[in-house]
């Protein structure tokens, strides 16, 4: 069964540590995630983003692979299906869908349009016994080949969305989805410091959990954060041991074109990627 990732979140935020927010792209990311959370012992958020479920066929196709998946593989850890990054339309086919979780990302709004969106959306969550995370100051990332700076969220703004009753806010600190260029300059712990300040017990979300260095990564977390969202790094580890597994000929000898065993050194390597990150986090055994 699919639960909201309130309780899990409200958990991490007291007991200081976080809940991984790992994306799926496929039904081996899916088992891969669903499988290391259960031996582990560890909560797990599993995040699509609106590009992974089309590619997935739709948000329908997913939700019911992965409830299917919770109960053939006997999962009994919390999981929380969460929509990452959503817009308007796409939370609400998420909701439609049977999602337990969802994102709306409103800040290339105004700010009252924001307000107002995520005040609806809180409405309909409520209703659903569903989590909503809100997003403020945008994060940076690669467009064009260029990569943008992490901008860092107004504070003040950062507390009115957060009274308007979403489970989780997600305040750009200067952090960057995809790897971080040379000259980062690092988290900003006096904007996460001040936000923490005004919105008090509220779960905070750090995008961009690859490439940021384990010491800032716990810093985050005494600071207040509670989810952080990995994706490329799973896409990297998983890449590179498939590349791996090619070069090596294996797949072209006997049968190792057999697609059950040339996604396997991937599968794997997701697996020890979000162990390692699920032990960064202080998660495992929290389930
Ligand atoms: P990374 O791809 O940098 O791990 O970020 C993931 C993320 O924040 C998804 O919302």
């Amino acid at each position: 069964m699919l639960v909201s990732a309130k309780e899990m979140l409200t958990k991490a935020k007291a007991g200081k540590y976080a809940v991984g927010q790992f994306n799926i792209n496929n039904l081996e990311w899916t088992k891969a995630a669903l499988l290391t959370a259960q031996e582990c012992n560890s909560p797990i958020i599993l995040g699509v983003s609106e590009g992974a479920g089309k590619y997935m066929t739709g948000f329908k196709t997913v939700a019911s692979m992965v409830k299917a998946m919770i109960e053939e593989l006997n999962i009994t850890v919390p999981v929380a299906l969460h929509l990452d990054h959503g817009t308007y339309d796409g939370c609400y086919k998420c909701i439609e869908a049977g999602f337990s979780s969802i994102m709306f990302d409103g800040s290339h709004y105004p700010i009252e349009e924001n307000i107002e969106k995520t005040k609806e959306l809180v409405k309909v969550c409520e209703e659903k016994g569903m989590s909503l995370e809100a997003e403020v100051g945008s994060i940076g990332g690669e467009e064009d080949g260029v990569i943008g700076k992490g901008e860092c969220a107004d504070p003040n703004e950062c507390k009115m969305i957060s009274d308007l009753g979403v489970t989780m806010l997600a305040a750009g600190i200067g952090n960057i989805h995809g790897k971080y260029p040379e000259n980062w300059e690092g988290l900003s712990f006096e904007t996460l410091d001040a936000i923490q300040q005004l919105t008090g017990d509220m779960p905070l979300v750090l995008h961009g959990g690859t490439g940021i260095p384990a010491d800032m990564i716990k810093k985050a977390i005494s600071l207040g954060v509670a989810k952080i969202n990995v994706n490329t790094e799973c896409q990297l580890a998983f890449a590179e041991a498939t590349r791996k597994y090619i070069e090596e000929g294996k797949d072209l000898s006997g049968k190792g074109f057999d697609p059950r065993k040339l996604l396997n050194p991937g599968f794997e390597a997701i697996k020890a990627t979000i162990k390692e990150k699920m032990e960064l986090f202080g998660s495992i055994g929290k389930a």
